[in-house]
């Protein structure tokens, strides 16, 4: 059985005093929850609270000349114990590829961390009708060989969804999902396959989580404005315990 997993990106949002909304999170002892705070709260956060703490982003290398990079180890050091690989956003604003986005995961690997490894098309790809050879080729290129249940959860986020309270149907999540386990199980086998956790992302809110987490392959959700405030995030968190 695949553990539920409601995760918060709170992308770069938040100052210390936003720490108190992490406080009022519920924990339900049968799902994990996750929240991604910016880097300068990682630390406070994984010492203070008792949700997990991730990272937004880390970079490939795990030292060295990179002035305003974070490494992976340097997240696992201040208490996280998962990290965002390849959101959209850094696809858009710092031009990652599949293989940096594959070379970052294996870093976060490589320091205990479990890699959130994104995908996901862009309206103009939907409408082409090429969401499935997009998430085919993003999930080819962005998952390195070795990925476990342990190590990797994957999240579909459409680029479309993300921040315009627009939702995919359940039927077109349901399709993607779906093929998203195929193709994890034809390259990794059922069993890996089948231990990886598969997260919907993109206008997720207390009102349309219960809805999402009953379709098919979804084993929780990435959050981001919903994630920001404890009632709301609380909200998704009841839907999906
Ligand atoms: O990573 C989560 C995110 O991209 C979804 O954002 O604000 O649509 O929930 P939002």
């Amino acid at each position: 059985m695949r553990r539920k997993l409601a995760a918060g990106n709170w992308k770069m949002n938040g100052t210390r005093p936003a720490l108190a909304e992490l406080s009022k999170l519920q924990t339900p002892e049968n799902i994990d929850v996750l929240i991604c705070p910016p880097a300068t709260l990682v630390a406070q956060a994984a010492e203070t609270q008792t949700v997990a703490i991730g990272g937004q982003d880390c970079h490939a290398a795990q030292s060295g000349a990179h002035t305003g990079d974070i490494s992976a180890d340097m997240l696992a050091d201040a208490g996280a114990s998962y990290v965002i690989t390849g959101h959209s956003e850094r696809r858009t604003d710092h031009g990652e590829s599949d293989s940096t986005i594959a070379a970052k995961s294996t870093a976060a690997w490589d320091s205990g961390l479990v890699a959130v490894i994104c995908i996901g098309e862009t309206l103009a790809e939907r409408e082409s009708g090429k969401t499935l050879e997009v998430i085919a080729t993003q999930l080819a290129g962005s998952v390195p060989d070795g990925a476990t249940g342990e190590n990797t959860v994957i999240a579909y986020e459409p680029v479309w969804a993300i921040g315009t309270g627009l939702v995919p149907e359940l039927v077109q999540i349901a399709e993607v999902h779906d093929f998203i386990r195929s193709e994890l199980t034809a390259r990794f086998g059922a069993d890996i396959a089948g231990a990886i956790r598969l997260l919907y992302g993109g206008s997720v809110k207390p009102s349309n989580a219960s809805e999402i987490f009953a379709t098919s392959n979804v084993d929780g959700a990435l959050v981001g404005g919903a994630s920001l405030k404890a009632d709301d995030f609380n909200g998704i968190i009841e839907a999906l315990a």
